[in-house]
């Protein structure tokens, strides 16, 4: 899922001392090998970083249970922790003895999101202050969803162009929480790395499919109001909420061997999009507009009645709009010999109750998808929106 969005920052002087030490190793000529690892991402901002950030190539997502006893104050401060940390991990410093892991490496466009999910109002006495919007999302027709891997009541979102950067940041963050909030699941994702392809394109899923073509852009003129929490969402307690977006999270393992049985035609046939360059099935390239009325010489429409684009798009779903900022994932095979393998779907929106839900609805029911995808977990969380330099993410809430 290609995310839109303003790029990633190349810094100068802290990231380029880092820079210059990764050039000494290129056989003497002085060159750098790649941007890549001096790219950095501010953390502070109106808007947390990892949202409309180009999509990294990594994602380690964290979901986090308060420990028995952790009150307001106890996590008040380790937001405080985190940000601080998540602020000079971004600039590429180590903030920590333990910094060995991604001693030789900048920044690389770390990210780190964080978000609260609906049982933290609950267990630190703050349901006057939930969100209208952080319900428990419904059950949905043939979702298998397993519990221990859904839900919590923090989750982090690191996202990075390194690996080794990414475990950093996630065990650094890890050892601020000990004592405070206990790790409830984590995953780990991928996608492309910036430079594989000869120019920018959008990414590919597990399936061979183009993904990410249909998000909103963020020049867009509605996109902070589809994607972001404005006055409405922020009514009542939850004036702290203005300007965080909701994210949805789920595991949808891809039945890949029932996947692979189809041949092409059949398989942008679900989808409604070719396969090589994700141009609508009517024709075009990948950023025609689909043609939903055009019939075959059989009558038919092109675009399939249950077409994925079609069941999905926002012109059928009274304009639910999301910013899908999904992750590949494969932790090996399953005992019948699948692939453990799919989309980690996460999805950005100013009110799932207009976003996610109904679309989800209307897939369950009538996606040519469905059949060869599982839901395996879920989770909604509301991300604050951005902290100043000096303040912590989600201080308005906490403090
Ligand atoms: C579009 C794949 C699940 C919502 C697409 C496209 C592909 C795709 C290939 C066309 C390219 C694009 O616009 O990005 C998948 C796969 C899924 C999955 C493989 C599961 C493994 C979901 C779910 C939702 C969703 C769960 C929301 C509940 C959308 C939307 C579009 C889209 C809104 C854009 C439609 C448009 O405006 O053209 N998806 N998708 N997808 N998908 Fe999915």
């Amino acid at each position: 899922a290609g995310a839109a969005g303003a790029g990633g920052l190349v810094v100068g002087a802290a990231g380029g001392a880092v820079g210059a030490s990764m050039a000494s190793d290129d056989g003497g000529s002085g060159a750098r090998l790649t941007s890549l690892g001096t790219t950095a991402v501010p953390f502070h901002g109106t808007r947390q970083p990892g949202i409309t950030t180009p999509a990294q190539a990594r994602t380690v997502l964290v979901a986090y249970d308060l420990e028995p006893g952790t009150d307001r104050a106890g996590t008040a401060a380790l937001m405080r922790r985190w940000s601080d940390t998540a602020a000079r991990l971004g600039r590429g410093e180590r903030p920590d003895a333990d910094g060995q892991v991604a001693l030789d490496a900048g920044p690389s466009s770390l990210t780190a999101t964080f978000g609260f999910g609906g049982s933290l109002f609950d267990k630190l006495g703050l349901a006057d202050r939930r969100p209208g919007a952080l319900k428990a999302l419904p059950s949905f027709p043939d979702e298998e969803l397993d519990a221990t891997r859904s839900d919590g009541d923090m989750l982090v979102q690191v996202c990075g162009d390194d690996a080794l950067v990414c475990f950093h940041a996630v065990r650094t963050l890890q050892r601020l929480a000990r004592g405070v909030a206990r790790v409830r699941w984590q995953m780990t994702g991928f996608t492309r790395s910036p430079g594989a392809t000869l120019r920018p394109m959008t990414h590919r899923n597990l399936m061979g499919q183009v993904d990410g073509t249909g998000n909103p852009q963020t020049g867009d003129a509605d996109f902070d109001a589809k994607i972001f929490i404005g006055d409405e969402g922020a009514a009542g307690g939850a004036a702290w909420a203005r300007g965080g977006s909701y994210v949805v999270v789920r595991r949808i393992r891809m039945l890949l061997d029932a996947w692979d049985d189809l041949d092409v035609p059949a398989q942008e046939h679900v989808i409604g999009r070719r396969k090589d360059t994700g141009a609508p099935v009517t024709g075009g390239d990948e950023r025609t507009e689909p043609d939903y009325g055009r019939r075959g010489p059989d009558g038919r429409l092109v675009i399939a009645e249950n077409a994925h684009i079609r069941v999905s798009a926002p012109e059928f779903n009274r304009d639910a709009t999301m910013l899908r900022r999904g992750y590949s994932y494969h932790d090996g095979f399953r005992p019948d010999g699948t692939p453990d393998a799919g989309l980690l779907f996460i999805a950005w929106q100013a009110d799932p109750r207009q976003g996610f839900v109904p679309v989800q609805q209307k897939l369950a029911r009538g996606d040519a998808l469905s059949a060869f995808v599982r839901h395996e977990t879920s989770g909604l969380f509301v991300a604050p929106p951005g902290c100043p330099e000096g303040r912590y993410v989600g201080q308005e809430l906490l403090e």
